[in-house]
Protein backbone atom coordinates (compact mmCIF):
# COMPACT_ATOMS: atom_id res chain seq x y z
CA UNK A 1 0.00 0.00 0.00
CA UNK A 2 1.75 3.38 -1.39
CA UNK A 3 0.80 5.86 1.04
CA UNK A 4 0.23 9.28 -1.81
CA UNK A 5 0.50 12.14 1.15
CA UNK A 6 2.86 14.76 0.09
CA UNK A 7 3.39 17.87 2.20
CA UNK A 8 1.57 20.69 0.96
CA UNK A 9 4.62 23.11 -0.10
CA UNK A 10 7.69 22.11 -2.12
CA UNK A 11 9.92 24.16 0.71
CA UNK A 12 7.88 21.99 3.31
CA UNK A 13 10.77 19.04 3.73
CA UNK A 14 13.45 21.55 4.10
CA UNK A 15 11.13 23.13 7.31
CA UNK A 16 10.23 19.52 8.62
CA UNK A 17 13.97 18.18 8.30
CA UNK A 18 15.76 21.41 10.03
CA UNK A 19 12.67 20.70 12.58
CA UNK A 20 14.06 17.27 12.93
CA UNK A 21 17.69 18.14 13.01
CA UNK A 22 17.52 21.05 15.58
CA UNK A 23 17.13 19.87 18.76
CA UNK A 24 19.28 18.53 22.10
CA UNK A 25 21.62 17.82 19.34
CA UNK A 26 22.68 21.67 18.38
CA UNK A 27 21.62 23.43 22.11
CA UNK A 28 23.08 20.59 24.85
CA UNK A 29 25.18 18.22 23.30
CA UNK A 30 27.06 20.59 20.51
CA UNK A 31 28.26 23.22 23.31
CA UNK A 32 29.73 20.53 25.76
CA UNK A 33 31.84 18.48 22.95
CA UNK A 34 33.30 21.63 21.86
CA UNK A 35 33.87 22.57 25.70
CA UNK A 36 35.45 19.26 26.46
CA UNK A 37 36.80 18.84 23.38
CA UNK A 38 39.21 22.13 22.86
CA UNK A 39 36.44 24.57 21.09
CA UNK A 40 37.52 25.37 17.61
CA UNK A 41 40.02 22.10 16.88
CA UNK A 42 36.53 20.10 17.18
CA UNK A 43 34.42 22.82 15.16
CA UNK A 44 37.05 22.67 12.29
CA UNK A 45 36.97 18.90 12.52
CA UNK A 46 32.46 18.73 12.80
CA UNK A 47 32.43 20.98 10.26
CA UNK A 48 34.79 18.44 8.09
CA UNK A 49 32.22 15.78 8.64
CA UNK A 50 29.45 17.09 7.96
CA UNK A 51 30.41 18.13 4.62
CA UNK A 52 32.14 14.76 3.47
CA UNK A 53 30.13 12.09 5.09
CA UNK A 54 26.71 14.24 6.51
CA UNK A 55 25.67 15.33 3.77
CA UNK A 56 26.19 12.97 1.45
CA UNK A 57 24.92 10.41 3.55
CA UNK A 58 21.13 12.87 4.31
CA UNK A 59 20.96 12.72 0.36
CA UNK A 60 21.26 9.12 0.44
CA UNK A 61 18.58 8.96 2.91
CA UNK A 62 16.08 11.54 1.54
CA UNK A 63 16.53 9.81 -1.98
CA UNK A 64 15.71 6.46 -0.46
CA UNK A 65 12.39 8.05 1.18
CA UNK A 66 11.51 9.82 -1.97
CA UNK A 67 11.81 7.15 -4.48
CA UNK A 68 9.87 5.02 -2.05
CA UNK A 69 7.10 7.11 -1.12
CA UNK A 70 6.75 4.94 2.09
CA UNK A 71 7.87 4.37 5.76
CA UNK A 72 10.92 3.14 5.98
CA UNK A 73 10.33 -0.34 7.01
CA UNK A 74 8.09 -1.17 3.73
CA UNK A 75 10.22 1.28 1.70
CA UNK A 76 13.06 -1.03 2.13
CA UNK A 77 10.92 -3.68 1.22
CA UNK A 78 9.80 -1.94 -1.56
CA UNK A 79 13.12 -1.28 -2.94
CA UNK A 80 14.86 -4.47 -2.13
CA UNK A 81 11.90 -6.26 -4.43
CA UNK A 82 12.12 -3.94 -6.79
CA UNK A 83 15.94 -3.63 -7.44
CA UNK A 84 16.04 -7.80 -7.18
CA UNK A 85 18.53 -6.60 -4.32
CA UNK A 86 18.82 -9.03 -1.08
CA UNK A 87 16.36 -8.90 0.89
CA UNK A 88 19.00 -8.54 3.94
CA UNK A 89 19.07 -4.37 2.96
CA UNK A 90 15.80 -4.93 4.63
CA UNK A 91 17.52 -4.44 7.97
CA UNK A 92 17.47 -0.95 7.14
CA UNK A 93 14.58 -0.64 8.23
CA UNK A 94 13.75 -2.44 11.36
CA UNK A 95 17.79 -0.85 12.62
CA UNK A 96 15.85 2.56 12.31
CA UNK A 97 12.71 1.78 13.67
CA UNK A 98 14.74 0.39 16.73
CA UNK A 99 16.97 3.53 17.17
CA UNK A 100 14.51 6.02 16.89
CA UNK A 101 12.51 4.05 19.33
CA UNK A 102 14.77 3.89 21.84
CA UNK A 103 16.63 7.20 21.10
CA UNK A 104 12.78 8.83 21.50
CA UNK A 105 12.76 7.35 25.02
CA UNK A 106 15.27 8.68 26.40
CA UNK A 107 15.55 12.32 24.51
CA UNK A 108 11.92 13.30 26.54
CA UNK A 109 13.61 12.59 29.81
CA UNK A 110 16.39 15.32 29.26
CA UNK A 111 13.71 17.43 27.29
CA UNK A 112 11.63 16.74 30.54
CA UNK A 113 14.65 18.40 32.11
CA UNK A 114 14.35 21.55 30.75
CA UNK A 115 10.58 21.90 31.22
CA UNK A 116 12.17 21.60 34.97
CA UNK A 117 14.70 24.68 34.15
CA UNK A 118 11.88 26.67 32.77
CA UNK A 119 9.57 26.54 35.83
CA UNK A 120 12.91 27.08 38.08
CA UNK A 121 13.76 30.43 36.01
CA UNK A 122 10.29 32.09 35.33
CA UNK A 123 9.39 31.73 38.95
CA UNK A 124 12.51 33.43 39.87
CA UNK A 125 13.75 30.93 42.39
CA UNK A 126 17.08 30.59 41.00
CA UNK A 127 17.81 34.29 40.78
CA UNK A 128 21.24 35.39 42.82
CA UNK A 129 21.47 31.65 44.34
CA UNK A 130 25.09 30.26 45.17
CA UNK A 131 26.53 27.54 42.79
CA UNK A 132 25.78 24.98 45.08
CA UNK A 133 22.23 25.72 45.95
CA UNK A 134 21.79 25.30 41.85
CA UNK A 135 23.45 22.40 41.16
CA UNK A 136 22.16 20.70 44.35
CA UNK A 137 18.99 21.32 42.60
CA UNK A 138 19.89 19.32 39.62
CA UNK A 139 21.29 16.05 42.08
CA UNK A 140 17.24 16.34 43.68
CA UNK A 141 15.82 16.66 40.30
CA UNK A 142 17.64 13.78 38.85
CA UNK A 143 16.73 11.74 42.40
CA UNK A 144 13.49 12.02 41.73
CA UNK A 145 11.93 9.73 39.94
CA UNK A 146 8.61 11.07 40.38
CA UNK A 147 9.34 14.39 38.90
CA UNK A 148 11.23 12.80 36.10
CA UNK A 149 8.77 10.64 35.10
CA UNK A 150 6.33 13.86 35.50
CA UNK A 151 8.19 15.73 32.94
CA UNK A 152 9.20 13.01 30.79
CA UNK A 153 5.16 11.76 30.35
CA UNK A 154 3.78 15.80 29.63
CA UNK A 155 6.93 16.41 26.88
CA UNK A 156 6.24 12.55 25.15
CA UNK A 157 2.34 13.40 25.78
CA UNK A 158 2.88 16.39 23.94
CA UNK A 159 5.36 15.14 20.84
CA UNK A 160 2.29 12.07 19.96
CA UNK A 161 -0.60 14.83 20.13
CA UNK A 162 0.95 16.69 17.57
CA UNK A 163 1.67 13.66 15.31
CA UNK A 164 -1.38 12.44 15.99
CA UNK A 165 -3.22 15.09 14.31
CA UNK A 166 -1.64 14.35 10.84
CA UNK A 167 1.46 14.86 8.52
CA UNK A 168 -0.92 18.36 7.36
CA UNK A 169 -2.54 19.89 10.22
CA UNK A 170 -0.12 18.14 13.07
CA UNK A 171 3.66 18.13 11.89
CA UNK A 172 3.15 20.66 9.02
CA UNK A 173 1.03 22.76 10.86
CA UNK A 174 3.30 22.66 14.06
CA UNK A 175 6.72 23.46 12.35
CA UNK A 176 5.33 26.60 10.58
CA UNK A 177 4.19 28.38 13.63
CA UNK A 178 7.02 26.78 15.74
CA UNK A 179 9.87 27.29 13.94
CA UNK A 180 10.28 30.69 13.13
CA UNK A 181 9.29 31.59 17.29
CA UNK A 182 12.39 29.08 18.02
CA UNK A 183 14.58 30.96 15.59
CA UNK A 184 13.55 34.76 16.89
CA UNK A 185 13.92 33.34 20.27
CA UNK A 186 17.72 31.94 20.23
CA UNK A 187 18.50 35.32 18.61
CA UNK A 188 17.49 36.96 21.37
CA UNK A 189 19.70 34.78 23.97
CA UNK A 190 22.29 34.78 21.53
CA UNK A 191 22.35 39.05 21.73
CA UNK A 192 21.44 38.67 25.41
CA UNK A 193 24.81 36.99 25.65
CA UNK A 194 27.13 38.69 23.12
CA UNK A 195 25.65 42.33 25.11
CA UNK A 196 25.84 40.96 28.66
CA UNK A 197 28.34 38.06 28.63
CA UNK A 198 31.57 37.90 27.38
CA UNK A 199 31.29 37.68 23.46
CA UNK A 200 34.91 38.31 22.94
CA UNK A 201 36.05 34.75 24.83
CA UNK A 202 33.53 33.39 23.41
CA UNK A 203 34.41 34.11 19.87
CA UNK A 204 37.85 33.15 20.56
CA UNK A 205 37.04 29.84 22.48
CA UNK A 206 34.71 28.82 19.59
CA UNK A 207 36.95 29.62 16.32
CA UNK A 208 40.42 30.11 17.67
CA UNK A 209 42.10 26.48 16.30
CA UNK A 210 44.73 25.22 18.33
CA UNK A 211 46.34 21.95 16.41
CA UNK A 212 47.01 20.43 19.94
CA UNK A 213 43.63 20.24 20.68
CA UNK A 214 43.34 17.58 18.05
CA UNK A 215 42.62 14.06 19.17
CA UNK A 216 41.88 10.98 17.98
CA UNK A 217 38.93 11.18 20.66
CA UNK A 218 37.55 14.50 19.83
CA UNK A 219 37.63 13.28 15.60
CA UNK A 220 35.33 10.29 16.57
CA UNK A 221 33.25 12.66 18.62
CA UNK A 222 32.89 14.67 16.14
CA UNK A 223 32.00 11.87 13.66
CA UNK A 224 29.54 10.93 16.00
CA UNK A 225 27.82 14.06 16.81
CA UNK A 226 27.38 14.70 12.81
CA UNK A 227 25.05 11.97 12.54
CA UNK A 228 23.12 12.35 16.01
CA UNK A 229 22.64 16.45 14.50
CA UNK A 230 21.39 15.55 11.59
CA UNK A 231 19.07 12.80 12.23
CA UNK A 232 20.90 10.09 9.78
CA UNK A 233 20.61 6.92 9.93
CA UNK A 234 17.30 6.12 11.97
CA UNK A 235 14.60 6.57 9.57
CA UNK A 236 13.20 10.04 10.55
CA UNK A 237 14.93 11.65 7.13
CA UNK A 238 13.47 8.97 5.26
CA UNK A 239 9.97 9.09 6.29
CA UNK A 240 9.89 13.21 5.60
CA UNK A 241 11.34 12.46 2.74
CA UNK A 242 8.83 9.90 1.53
CA UNK A 243 6.08 13.01 1.46
CA UNK A 244 9.09 15.27 -0.36
CA UNK A 245 7.95 16.91 -3.34
CA UNK A 246 8.93 15.57 -6.81
CA UNK A 247 10.17 18.92 -7.48
CA UNK A 248 12.34 19.83 -4.65
CA UNK A 249 16.08 19.60 -5.30
CA UNK A 250 17.63 17.19 -3.18
CA UNK A 251 21.16 18.37 -3.18
CA UNK A 252 20.40 21.87 -2.70
CA UNK A 253 17.76 21.09 0.31
CA UNK A 254 20.15 18.56 2.42
CA UNK A 255 23.24 21.35 1.64
CA UNK A 256 20.45 23.80 2.97
CA UNK A 257 19.65 21.58 6.91
CA UNK A 258 23.18 20.52 7.39
CA UNK A 259 23.82 24.80 7.19
CA UNK A 260 20.87 25.52 9.09
CA UNK A 261 21.65 22.93 11.53
CA UNK A 262 25.87 23.97 12.27
CA UNK A 263 24.70 27.51 12.41
CA UNK A 264 22.12 27.36 14.61
CA UNK A 265 24.78 25.07 16.85
CA UNK A 266 27.11 28.01 16.35
CA UNK A 267 24.33 30.69 17.84
CA UNK A 268 23.65 28.03 20.81
CA UNK A 269 27.56 27.58 21.26
CA UNK A 270 28.14 31.63 21.00
CA UNK A 271 26.01 32.33 23.30
CA UNK A 272 26.21 29.86 26.13
CA UNK A 273 29.75 30.39 26.26
CA UNK A 274 29.34 34.38 26.21
CA UNK A 275 27.13 33.53 29.21
CA UNK A 276 29.61 31.43 30.62
CA UNK A 277 32.81 33.03 30.67
CA UNK A 278 31.19 36.51 31.34
CA UNK A 279 30.47 34.79 34.68
CA UNK A 280 33.75 33.12 35.40
CA UNK A 281 32.83 29.81 34.62
CA UNK A 282 34.54 27.14 32.57
CA UNK A 283 33.80 25.51 29.40
CA UNK A 284 34.68 21.77 29.98
CA UNK A 285 31.66 20.99 32.29
CA UNK A 286 30.64 17.77 30.31
CA UNK A 287 26.40 17.07 30.17
CA UNK A 288 26.18 19.57 32.95
CA UNK A 289 27.08 22.84 30.79
CA UNK A 290 23.33 23.27 29.99
CA UNK A 291 21.73 22.34 33.16
CA UNK A 292 24.09 23.69 35.88
CA UNK A 293 26.68 25.54 34.38
CA UNK A 294 24.25 27.79 32.54
CA UNK A 295 21.28 28.04 35.43
CA UNK A 296 24.51 29.41 37.62
CA UNK A 297 25.39 31.85 35.36
CA UNK A 298 21.94 33.38 34.24
CA UNK A 299 21.59 33.57 38.20
CA UNK A 300 24.10 35.98 38.61
CA UNK A 301 23.61 38.21 35.45
CA UNK A 302 20.81 41.05 35.11
CA UNK A 303 17.03 39.78 33.45
CA UNK A 304 19.20 36.59 34.15
CA UNK A 305 16.10 34.56 35.10
CA UNK A 306 13.99 35.70 32.15
CA UNK A 307 16.32 35.14 29.63
CA UNK A 308 17.59 31.99 31.17
CA UNK A 309 13.61 30.51 31.06
CA UNK A 310 13.00 32.09 27.54
CA UNK A 311 16.10 29.71 26.85
CA UNK A 312 15.05 27.02 28.36
CA UNK A 313 11.22 27.47 26.36
CA UNK A 314 13.76 26.99 23.49
CA UNK A 315 15.01 24.30 24.39
CA UNK A 316 11.89 22.31 24.66
CA UNK A 317 10.37 23.47 21.33
CA UNK A 318 13.48 22.66 19.35
CA UNK A 319 13.27 19.05 21.05
CA UNK A 320 9.69 18.70 20.53
CA UNK A 321 10.52 19.48 16.89
CA UNK A 322 13.18 16.46 16.96
CA UNK A 323 10.76 14.44 19.39
CA UNK A 324 7.90 14.47 16.60
CA UNK A 325 10.71 13.32 13.80
CA UNK A 326 11.17 10.28 15.92
CA UNK A 327 7.50 9.13 16.23
CA UNK A 328 6.43 9.50 12.17
CA UNK A 329 8.56 6.59 10.62
CA UNK A 330 7.19 4.12 13.01
CA UNK A 331 3.78 5.64 13.31
CA UNK A 332 3.61 5.51 9.22
CA UNK A 333 4.49 1.97 9.38
CA UNK A 334 2.23 1.02 11.57
CA UNK A 335 -0.68 2.77 9.59
CA UNK A 336 0.68 1.26 6.49
CA UNK A 337 1.35 -2.25 7.36
CA UNK A 338 -1.39 -2.92 9.63
CA UNK A 339 -4.18 -0.36 8.54
CA UNK A 340 -4.37 1.13 11.92
CA UNK A 341 -5.55 4.45 12.08
CA UNK A 342 -3.08 7.12 12.87
CA UNK A 343 -3.91 8.26 16.14
CA UNK A 344 -3.98 4.66 17.39
CA UNK A 345 -0.61 4.00 15.62
CA UNK A 346 0.81 7.43 17.17
CA UNK A 347 -0.63 6.48 20.71
CA UNK A 348 0.97 2.61 20.54
CA UNK A 349 4.23 3.87 19.72
CA UNK A 350 4.38 6.70 22.34
CA UNK A 351 3.01 4.33 25.45
CA UNK A 352 5.45 1.87 24.61
CA UNK A 353 8.08 4.52 24.21
CA UNK A 354 6.82 6.07 27.31
CA UNK A 355 7.23 2.67 29.58
CA UNK A 356 10.63 2.35 27.99
CA UNK A 357 11.27 5.76 29.26
CA UNK A 358 11.36 4.45 32.41
CA UNK A 359 14.34 2.67 32.09
CA UNK A 360 16.09 6.16 31.91
CA UNK A 361 14.30 7.63 34.35
CA UNK A 362 15.37 4.57 37.01
CA UNK A 363 18.86 5.00 36.13
CA UNK A 364 19.38 8.51 37.37
CA UNK A 365 18.39 7.20 40.83
CA UNK A 366 17.33 3.99 41.96
CA UNK A 367 18.82 2.44 39.07
CA UNK A 368 21.76 4.48 39.25
CA UNK A 369 24.37 1.69 41.06
CA UNK A 370 24.24 -2.10 41.12
CA UNK A 371 21.72 -3.30 38.40
CA UNK A 372 22.34 -6.07 36.27
CA UNK A 373 23.87 -3.93 33.76
CA UNK A 374 26.30 -2.44 35.83
CA UNK A 375 27.80 -5.98 36.81
CA UNK A 376 27.88 -7.16 32.82
CA UNK A 377 28.93 -3.93 31.42
CA UNK A 378 29.84 -1.33 34.07
CA UNK A 379 26.93 0.82 32.56
CA UNK A 380 23.56 2.22 34.31
CA UNK A 381 20.93 0.84 32.04
CA UNK A 382 20.36 4.70 30.07
CA UNK A 383 23.97 4.11 29.49
CA UNK A 384 23.79 1.28 27.37
CA UNK A 385 20.42 2.75 25.80
CA UNK A 386 22.36 5.28 24.70
CA UNK A 387 25.34 3.24 23.86
CA UNK A 388 23.31 0.67 21.59
CA UNK A 389 22.06 3.70 19.41
CA UNK A 390 25.34 5.30 19.22
CA UNK A 391 26.12 1.92 17.19
CA UNK A 392 22.42 2.03 15.54
CA UNK A 393 23.20 5.50 13.96
CA UNK A 394 26.22 4.95 12.39
CA UNK A 395 26.05 1.50 11.55
CA UNK A 396 22.30 2.59 9.63
CA UNK A 397 24.14 5.78 8.17
CA UNK A 398 26.52 2.82 6.44
CA UNK A 399 24.49 0.96 5.70
CA UNK A 400 21.95 3.62 4.10
CA UNK A 401 25.50 4.95 2.28
CA UNK A 402 25.91 1.45 0.85
CA UNK A 403 22.72 0.69 -0.77
CA UNK A 404 22.30 4.26 -2.28
CA UNK A 405 25.61 4.09 -3.32
CA UNK A 406 26.18 0.69 -5.13
CA UNK A 407 22.70 -1.16 -5.29
CA UNK A 408 20.61 1.71 -6.68
CA UNK A 409 20.87 1.99 -10.27
CA UNK A 410 22.58 5.02 -11.52
CA UNK A 411 20.04 6.18 -14.03
CA UNK A 412 17.82 5.86 -11.30
CA UNK A 413 19.97 8.12 -9.01
CA UNK A 414 20.35 10.03 -11.63
CA UNK A 415 17.07 11.01 -12.26
CA UNK A 416 16.28 11.51 -8.72
CA UNK A 417 18.97 13.93 -7.96
CA UNK A 418 18.50 15.54 -11.11
CA UNK A 419 22.02 17.32 -10.71
CA UNK A 420 25.10 17.92 -12.90
CA UNK A 421 27.02 14.77 -14.17
CA UNK A 422 30.22 16.36 -11.69
CA UNK A 423 28.08 16.72 -8.20
CA UNK A 424 26.76 13.29 -8.99
CA UNK A 425 30.00 11.48 -9.33
CA UNK A 426 31.29 13.34 -6.23
CA UNK A 427 28.53 12.11 -4.21
CA UNK A 428 28.56 8.57 -5.59
CA UNK A 429 32.49 9.04 -4.63
CA UNK A 430 31.61 10.17 -1.10
CA UNK A 431 28.93 6.99 -0.19
CA UNK A 432 30.61 4.45 -1.61
CA UNK A 433 33.98 5.03 0.26
CA UNK A 434 34.94 8.28 1.97
CA UNK A 435 31.38 7.65 4.22
CA UNK A 436 31.57 3.96 5.05
CA UNK A 437 35.54 5.03 5.83
CA UNK A 438 34.47 6.91 8.19
CA UNK A 439 32.03 5.23 9.58
CA UNK A 440 34.59 2.24 10.30
CA UNK A 441 36.88 4.59 12.29
CA UNK A 442 33.73 5.93 14.77
CA UNK A 443 33.05 1.73 15.41
CA UNK A 444 36.80 1.28 16.43
CA UNK A 445 36.12 3.66 19.41
CA UNK A 446 32.47 2.99 20.01
CA UNK A 447 32.82 -0.78 20.41
CA UNK A 448 35.84 -0.89 23.32
CA UNK A 449 33.40 0.65 25.21
CA UNK A 450 31.29 -1.86 26.03
CA UNK A 451 34.23 -2.50 28.58
CA UNK A 452 33.19 0.35 30.44
N1 LIG B 1 18.91 15.76 15.39
C1 LIG B 1 18.38 15.82 16.73
C2 LIG B 1 19.23 16.77 17.55
O1 LIG B 1 20.27 17.25 17.09
O2 LIG B 1 18.86 17.01 18.69
C3 LIG B 1 18.29 14.48 17.38
C4 LIG B 1 17.60 13.46 16.54
C5 LIG B 1 16.29 13.68 16.09
C6 LIG B 1 18.26 12.35 16.16
C7 LIG B 1 15.69 12.76 15.27
C8 LIG B 1 17.66 11.43 15.34
C9 LIG B 1 16.38 11.64 14.89
F1 LIG B 1 15.82 10.77 14.12
NA1 LIG C 1 20.94 18.76 15.39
Amino acid sequence: MTSSKVWTHKGTFLLAAVGSAVGLGNLWRFPYLAGENGGGAFILIYALTIAMVGIPILIAETLIGRNSRRSPIMGMAHLTRTHGASSAWRVIGWMGAAAAFIILSFYSVIAGWAVHYTGLMFSGSLAGASAETISGSFDTLLGSPGLLLAYHSVFILVSGLIVGMGIHKGIEGGLRFMMPALFLILVIVLGYGLVVGDAAAAFSFLFTFNFDDLSLEGWLEAMGQSFFTLSLGMGAIMAYGAYMSSEASLTRTAFWIAAVDTLIALMAGLAIFAIVFGSGLEAGQGPGLMFVTLPIAFAGLPGGAILGGVFFVLVIGAALTSAISLIEPVAAWLVERFSMSRPAAVALMVVLCWALGLVTVLSFNLWSEGTLTHELFGKSPFDVLEFITNILMPLGGLLIALFAGWTLSRNEVLREMNTSEGWFKLWQFLVRFVAPTAVAFVFLRTIPQVEG
